[in-house]
Order: C-alpha cells, then sequence, then structure tokens
C-alpha cells in the first residue's frame, strides 16, 4: 500500500494523517480492509504500537470500523465527497487580509536569520549569558506563587507598580498602575493603538524614516501613513501637515533608526501642535536606557499638560527579544477603550513570566542588567565606530548619534545599484549588512546601511568592519553587471 509519511512530529500521528489522506482522496474505498497491524508494521519499516495507536485513533475518529477476528475495514460513512486541499492561498478574505498582504513584508525575519558570520543586527538587545540563568531562577519561583487563574487584562498589579516606580525614576512620568497596560511587546501596543483610535482611510503621521514593524501594522489596519521628515533634532515639526492627523507616532528618545534626539523646542511644538489639531501622539520611548552622552530628556508624556500622549515601552529590546512584554501608559480618557481591545486581542498576557519580570524588577536585577548591558555596548560602539572610520571612512558619511544599539552610515558614491553588488559581496563573504530603505516610505536617494552592534563582540565588529571595508573597495573597482544595471529593482 503507498503511504508517504511526511517526517512532521510523532510517527502514529504522520501515519494518521497518511491514512486519512489516502481515504479522503478515494485511495482508499469504503469497505476496503486494511492490512494487519502486522504487516503494515513491516511493510512501513514501523513498529505494530505504532500501526495499532494510529488505527485506534481512526477508528475513534469514524474512519475505520474493526470486527473483532475480522480486521479493519474503511468505514462507508466516514467519507465525505473527495475534497483536495489545495496549498494554493486564496484571494484575501477581508480588506485587511488584502492590505496585510501588500504591507507584510518577510525580509524583517529572514533577516533576523541570515545566519551570517558577522551579522549586523540591529533592533536585539545585547545578549547577557548570564540572564538566562537568572530568569530561570525567576520564572521557576514565580511560577510556585503565580496561581494559574486568568491574570487581569490590564496585567499583573504588581508588575504594572514595578513600572510605575521605574518610569517615575528614570523618565520623569508620573503615573498610577491603573493607567498602565501590560502587553506582549510594543507591537502589540501599536496595533491597539490603531484599533483604538483609527478609522479605515484616516491619515496618522509617521517619521520618515520610521520603525518598519509599526507602519506595516497601521497600514495594514487601514490607516494612510502622511511620512514627516526628521533632521538632526528629530522630527520636523514645522512639517506637520495642517490638516489634523488622527495619530503622530514619533521615537523622541531615539528616532528610529536614524539616532537623532527630538530637541525640547521641538517636543514643546509637537505638544502644542497635537493640543491645538486635536490629535494623540503615540511616543515610542525605545533606546531611552543606552545613552552614551548625558541623560536622555524627559519623555513627552511627562510633559503632557493635556493628557494626549500615550507613552509605550517595551522589554524585549533592554532584556530578550522573545521575552514579549510591554507597557502602555494610557491617557485617562483612553484607557477603558484600551484595556477593552486588549481583552478582545488575547485576554491578557502571560502571569508567570508578568510576576517573574516584577520580582526581577523589584529586586534590582533590571537595573544591574542595564548597567552592565550598557557598558558593554558602549565598547561595542566605539569598537565598531574605530573599525569603520578605519577601513571605510573614504566610503560612509556616519550619522551622529549618542543612544541606541545601532550606527547608521551612508554610502558616498555608489549608486543603489552598486550597493546591492555590495550587499549580495558581502553576504557572499559571511557580512550581514541590513539596508536602511526598508525604514523608508519614499526611497531614499542614496544608500545606505543600519550597523547593529549588540550581537557581536567587539573584536568580531572589528572583523566585520575590516570585511565591510573590504566589500566596499572591491565593489567600487567593479563592473556593475547589465543585468542590475537594468534591474533597478532594490533601493538600499
Ligand atoms: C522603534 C522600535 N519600536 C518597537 C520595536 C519592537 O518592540 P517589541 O519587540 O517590544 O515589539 C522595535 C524593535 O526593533 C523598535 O526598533
Amino acid at each position: 500500500m503507498f503511504l508517504h509519511l511526511d517526517g512532521g512530529g510523532p510517527v502514529y500521528a504522520q501515519l494518521i494523517r497518511a491514512l486519512k489522506r489516502a481515504i479522503l482522496e478515494g485511495r482508499l474505498s469504503a469497505g476496503t480492509r486494511l492490512p494487519s497491524t502486522r504487516i503494515l508494521a513491516e511493510e512501513l519499516n514501523l513498529s505494530r504500537t505504532t500501526v495499532t495507536a494510529a488505527y485506534e485513533q481512526l477508528q475513534v475518529e469514524g474512519f475505520l470500523n474493526s470486527h473483532r477476528g475480522s480486521g479493519n475495514y474503511i468505514n462507508p460513512v466516514a467519507i465525505a465527497p473527495t475534497v483536495l486541499i489545495s496549498d494554493t492561498t486564496i484571494s484575501p478574505q477581508s480588506r485587511y487580509t488584502a492590505r496585510a498582504r501588500r504591507s507584510y513584508d518577510r525580509t524583517i525575519s529572514e533577516l533576523h536569520n541570515n545566519g551570517t558570520r558577522y551579522n549586523l543586527q540591529y533592533g536585539n538587545p545585547l545578549i547577557n549569558p548570564s540572564l538566562s540563568t537568572m530568569w530561570g531562577r525567576e520564572l521557576a519561583r514565580a511560577s510556585a506563587y503565580t496561581p494559574l487563574l486568568a491574570v487581569d487584562t490590564q496585567g499583573l498589579e504588581a508588575l504594572r507598580e514595578q513600572i510605575c516606580d521605574y518610569l517615575a525614576r528614570r523618565r520623569g512620568i508620573v503615573t498610577t498602575p491603573d493607567n498602565i497596560i501590560v502587553v506582549n511587546g510594543a507591537q502589540q501596543a501599536y496595533t491597539l493603538a490603531a484599533r483604538v483610535l483609527v478609522n479605515e482611510d484616516e491619515t496618522i503621521v509617521m517619521e520618515e524614516p520610521h520603525y518598519h514593524g509599526a507602519y506595516q501594522a497601521l497600514i495594514a489596519h487601514g490607516a494612510k501613513v502622511q511620512p514627516v521628515p526628521v533632521d538632526g533634532d528629530g522630527l520636523i515639526v514645522d512639517e506637520l501637515p495642517p490638516s489634523q492627523p488622527r495619530l503622530i507616532c514619533v521615537t523622541p528618545s531615539c528616532q528610529f533608526p536614524t539616532g537623532s534626539v527630538l530637541s525640547p523646542q521641538r517636543r514643546m511644538d509637537l505638544l502644542h501642535y497635537a493640543s491645538k489639531n486635536n490629535c494623540w501622539i503615540l511616543e515610542d520611548d525605545c533606546d531611552n536606557e543606552f545613552y552614551y552622552e548625558g541623560r536622555p530628556p524627559a519623555a513627552l508624556r511627562s510633559l503632557d499638560q493635556h493628557d494626549q500622549v500615550i507613552y509605550v515601552g517595551t522589554f524585549s529590546k533592554i532584556l530578550f527579544e522573545s521575552l514579549r512584554i510591554g507597557y502602555i501608559v494610557v491617557p485617562s480618557s483612553l484607557r477603558k477603550d484600551f484595556v477593552i481591545a486588549k481583552y478582545f486581542n488575547d485576554f491578557s498576557s502571560t502571569g508567570i513570566e508578568q510576576a517573574a519580570l516584577a520580582n526581577f524588577m523589584r529586586d534590582g536585577g533590571l537595573e544591574r542588567h542595564l548597567r552592565l548591558a550598557r557598558i558593554r555596548l558602549r565598547s561595542r560602539r566605539e569598537s565598531l565606530l574605530h573599525a569603520l572610520r578605519k577601513y571605510a571612512g573614504q566610503h560612509v558619511d556616519i550619522l551622529h548619534s549618542v543612544a541606541g544599539m545601532h550606527i547608521v552610515t551612508w554610502l558616498k558614491h555608489f549608486s543603489h545599484d552598486r550597493a546591492k553588488l555590495l550587499l549580495d559581496l558581502a553576504n557572499e563573504r559571511g557580512l550581514g549588512l541590513h539596508p536602511i530603505a526598508l525604514h523608508f516610505k519614499v526611497p531614499p536617494n542614496r544608500p545606505g546601511f543600519i550597523l547593529g552592534y549588540s550581537s557581536l563582540s567587539s573584536a568580531a565588529l572589528h572583523q566585520a568592519m575590516k570585511l565591510f571595508g573590504e566589500c566596499l573597495n572591491e565593489a567600487q573597482m567593479r563592473r556593475v553587471s547589465n543585468v542590475i544595471e537594468e534591474q533597478r529593482v532594490h533601493c538600499l
């Protein structure tokens, strides 16, 4: 009998799938007697127990009828008319799906895993090896006393208290646990903000360039994004549109990805614009934890007199990526709507992780981790900058920044086609480069890269920059092939 085991999961489950497929496709017709468990086991080189388990499951599901002593027969009533399940994707079933498909760009997740020797990935926190052990201990401790009942939709009270304390100490934000909602990372905060605040086809403002994950979530929701440029002082507030946008998304502490800091004057101007135009501001306070010169300016939320700033923070970018815990400080007038949106989304975030994090914060673990991470990141940043200037200085303009976990470089005298050649060359040699163009709505007129330094040691960063310099030299010498010249596919 021809049965194809697909290799996924336990063997008995593979056998069940193979038999069901044969039945549904009509290759095993109603009334057919199946081989005995011994014979099928021999034929497929499986244990008899495996075949018996599969037959028993198919009997329970009504596919087989077992006659004691005479074997297993395909049950006629179990067979629906043959339906061939197609693997091809059907046309989008909703407007959301259509937009989501258009905006979903797998390159982000693929870049995360590109497996190169020197991957200059950005957006990930520094891996502190002892964090795994500490976190394991916290989880075990938390699971021993955290009730397994559903958690409050807004999040565990103990964690919300710690977050309030943390925000007051570090960001000058005065709030209460009532106005905090624990979410599954900043990404969920963006999705909830879209649900609560934005209707399809309404205009929102995003910085240009911007964080691509937020952009995708918002346009999939149906928002029309109006890009507003940034310069060395962050968002150019004077270029905000005269018509009232619903929402303005900003990264004031460390503009993503350029690293500029929104100046004090522009902070005040932005708040003034929002109150005059009656719109909301979403402040994504990413990278405020990693300042290398001075301290981050006060958060917009701490200056907000009109309760118009929705403040978003995340632990995924300071502890570890898979943690998926973030938080929103919501204006009181929006609290109820955000809680309902969170409830409909997933009831609540997971309890044990929240309890573990609350303990970790209360015992000073987070502050210790941040101190250590800042020291290591600073030394990696210096190594990268030193080697970048040394090996690639003549080819790049380095954007000035004082915070964050990456550096932005623009290429001098490189066309987009030549930069594509550079990217291929670097990839062949084990250097993972990440074009900045992904974060622009309108592609920039020259190529640039975001060089993440949190995942590589100083020595590895030195080697990576040496390789970068070699690739730049070679790409500049080479003739750009006709194919690439003609394609002009990617702006980097
Ligand atoms: C500016 C910015 N906001 C949000 C996020 C995502 O945060 P989270 O992992 O908590 O969803 C990132 C990730 O790189 C980011 O760069």
